[in-house]
């Protein structure tokens, strides 16, 4: 099917043998790979490097013409001149073999192009959306998402996806917050090098891995006032303590890219930003992959106010560190002109064509170009049930239960169910907002779910009681919501009244979050909340399974209701797993990765604050850090989440061996299982450092163990630090430890525990 002989593969035979003879057994990988990208790099021109720079869209027809400044200039011909080096949206193993074999056989130097796509939370089979993955607190859960996402992709054709993003959030308001992994510095670190390590694999080139990409760097969970692509102001501290640290443990899993960020950070516009991409990563952290822009955020530079034009633009950005262009097209309009005039150096260029293509060569493409192209293949993994399981259980792992009161869960599977709400029979919120290729309402639904495991499916009724939107879902950005059809609202409320237990599905649809998606208002929309009252008054026994891709105010009805369950979007096994915890053949484990707010005036507000300088009122006035309105403490704290049986902490130990940069300190504590079930808990440590040269959050979060004990067992769980999990941003630039005082505390959540101190010396 393909013609071998092209120049490059030629040459890349030669290269190898001669290579090999010379260095046997002395090079890495890498070291072979980089040695290519080398000998490929000595027969571009520059026009061909810069071409490896570009990369579009697939969303038109490969016909459809691209602005160039000579002329408009089909995609076929771009493709065929050399002048793309990648594509994004280009999607199937047939499509990608054709748009493949243009670059391969017809291009003069042959060389494939890398095809990236966004799959954020599967590729087809739908797994639950980031934020509620980590939830799970459960490492292993992300790693075989991605893993599983990661064969569907490669069987698509497809060779990269732009995941994961590691920004860490603390305001509800963001849509994107739907996307990451929460709040906390520390658990999305985990959560990111399991990504990574899923995504990849321990071999790029193998037919089931792909490249990963974290983004965006850096900073985008900070934008101001939660509102998308708003501008970020952030001290030396937080970025280097708080949204660094999950970037760096992508670089540690070997991560192959990064994409950049449509903010600017302190005014310098991310894209274009020498210190973050030189500076931190390419220099102090020395990531040999490359970077991505965002969507032509290279030419956003200019509507930033930092750049006269889009050739000023790519002249910053190649100099920031940015090396490939999505769909700005100022590199491939502009570089050639700017290194004729002297105004950017190829070696900068060659620099980042090397980059691209070792990522190429790490991918196997230069060896077979056309092996993720396989259709029957593609027809064979792609939503085998295999996945499905995967997913299912992904998502029962990732349920929260904030509320049980009485233990009206777990339900009898003969009990007579009432599903009721806008999510009740909902097929397709559950894909969640970053859907792939999923397709429509191709979920689970809660009734189906339900109904599936009752012993008497005739038994479980559901009734929708109102529609939650009455205009858009998917990809219309402003949701028009019902505020005025009360039509459903008498059979739902007779449906409830005949039941033993009401599951009410309310909450957020797919599209209320993800990019675009910010909010001022964190409530439930529409009339789900008169819904909730008028059952209520014919049923009390209400469980709400909210659904949600972010934190919302669930103020209200979590007072109202005696049983509280975070469904998030579950993905396509959504139904299914909330049936497996709402009969308790599942018993809920998932602690939350963010704050739930009381209300929106409170946001953001986050676990591992400062202390402030008046933390806690004295002498009665109102002098002192708080709200005269609400409290200053979230709803549901961080790291919060129940169980169906009970769990006790007790006989904390702590000990320190060695002293400064090398000292040791462990933490033992027992967790007994008090209940009567058998269950899973996540003891969480946390550390406070009391006295330090810049003040330092009264939490942080420093380990987890998610551990299964059995009914009447108990658990001895053990944690080891070291001074660098003890180092921060000191007063003197850098990241260390100052020896002293700590505090430590063990517990269930980021609000109780036990507690104790040791002492770090010099
Ligand atoms: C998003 C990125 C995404 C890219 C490509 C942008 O709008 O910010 O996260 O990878 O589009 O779809």
């Amino acid at each position: 099917m393909s013609r071998f002989n092209y120049p490059i593969f030629s040459f890349l035979v030669l290269f190898s043998v001669l290579f090999f003879n010379c260095k046997k057994n002395t090079v890495s990988t890498k070291d072979t790979t980089f040695a290519k990208a080398d000998s490929i790099l000595s027969l571009m021109t520059l026009d061909e490097k810069i071409g490896q720079l570009n990369q579009l869209s697939g969303y038109e027809e490969l016909t459809g013409n691209i602005a160039n400044e000579d002329g408009q200039l089909s995609r076929t011909e771009m493709i065929k001149k050399g002048m793309i080096g990648s594509f994004l949206n280009v999607i199937g193993a047939e499509k990608t073999y054709q748009v493949q074999k243009l670059a391969v056989e017809e291009s003069r130097l042959g060389i494939p192009l890398i095809f990236g796509y966004d799959v954020v939370h599967g590729f087809q089979t739908m797994f639950p959306v980031p934020l509620a993955m980590a939830a799970s607190w459960d490492a292993e859960v992300v790693k075989s998402a991605s893993s599983v996402a990661a064969t569907e992709t490669a069987a698509a054709g497809v060779h990269w996806t732009f995941a994961p993003m590691v920004d860490v959030s603390r305001d509800a308001r963001w849509g994107r917050a739907m996307e990451g992994f929460g709040e906390d510095t520390y658990l999305t670190s985990k959560m990111a090098y399991a990504a990574v390590k899923g995504f990849q694999g321990d071999d790029l080139s193998s037919r089931t891995t792909i490249a990963s990409c974290a983004k965006h760097f850096a900073a985008y969970g900070f934008i101001e006032s939660g509102r998308e692509y708003n501008s970020v102001s952030i001290d030396d501290a937080t970025l280097h303590d708080v949204v660094f640290p999950p970037f760096k443990a992508c670089v540690d899993a070997g991560i192959a890219t990064f994409m950049n960020a449509f903010n600017t950070v302190n005014g310098v516009p991310a894209t274009g930003s020498a210190f973050l991409q030189r500076d931190i990563l390419k220099g102090e952290w020395n990531f040999d992959g490359f970077v991505l822009s965002d969507w032509a955020s290279i030419g956003e530079i200019v509507t930033h106010g930092a750049a006269k034009d889009k050739k000023e633009a790519a002249k910053i950005a190649i100099k920031a560190g940015c090396d490939m262009d999505m769909q700005s097209i100022s590199y491939s309009n502009h570089l050639k002109e700017l290194v004729n005039e002297g105004l950017v150096e190829e070696a900068l260029i060659d620099d980042a064509v090397r980059r691209i293509l070792n990522v190429k060569l790490q991918l196997g493409l230069f060896d077979d170009p056309y092996k993720y192209c396989n259709v029957d293949f593609e027809k064979q993994v792609i939503g085998s049930q295999d996945h499905k399981n995967v997913a299912r259980d992904a998502a029962r792992k990732s349920i929260v239960l904030l509320k049980n009161t009485d233990n009206i869960l777990p339900l009898s599977k003969t009990s007579k169910i009432a599903v009721i709400g806008p999510f009740g029979n909902d097929t397709d919120s559950p894909l969640g907002s970053w859907r792939a290729q999923a397709k429509t309402n191709s979920a689970v639904s809660i009734y189906e779910g339900i109904k599936n495991k009752s012993i008497n499916p005739e038994d479980v009724s559901f009734a929708k009681g109102c529609d939650l939107t009455v205009d858009g879902t998917h990809f219309i950005y402003h949701l028009k919501f019902n505020t005025k059809d009360k039509s459903g609202f008498g059979k739902a409320v007779k449906t409830a009244s005949k039941a033993d237990v009401v599951l009410l599905a309310i909450g957020e649809n797919a599209f209320e979050s993800g990019e675009g998606r910010s909010k001022t208002d964190i409530k439930l929309k529409g009339l789900q909340e008169e819904l909730l009252d008028e059952i209520l008054k014919v049923n009390k026994n209400v469980v709400v399974l909210l659904s949600n891709g972010r934190a919302m105010d669930i103020s209200e009805l979590s007072k109202k209701v005696p049983g509280l369950l975070v469904t998030w979007q579950l993905g396509s096994e959504s139904g299914n797993a909330i049936a497996d915890v709402v009969f308790g053949d599942y018993n809920p484990s998932a602690k939350l990765p963010i704050s739930f707010p009381r209300n929106i005036g409170q946001v953001p507000v986050y676990y591992n604050t400062l202390s402030t300088g008046r933390p806690v009122q004295e002498g009665g006035n109102v002098f002192y850090s708080h709200y005269t309105d609400s409290e200053k403490t979230p709803l549901y704290p961080f790291g919060y989440g129940l169980s169906y049986t009970s769990f006790e902490y007790s006989d904390l130990k702590v000990s320190t061996q060695g002293k400064g940069a090398d000292v040791k300190i462990t933490v033992s504590c027992t967790v007994s299982n008090t209940g009567n079930l058998d269950g899973e808990e996540v003891v969480q440590l946390y550390i406070n450092d009391p006295v330090a040269s810049r003040s330092r959050p009264v939490k942080e979060l420093k380990g987890f163990k998610k551990v299964l004990i059995a009914k009447g067992a108990s658990e001895t769980i053990q944690f080891e630090l070291s001074a660098q999990d003890l180092a921060f941003w000191t007063l003197n630039n850098k990241k260390e430890m100052e020896p002293g005082l700590f505090h430590v505390y063990v517990g269930p959540n980021s609000q109780t525990g036990l507690t104790d101190t040791f002492e770090v010396s010099k």
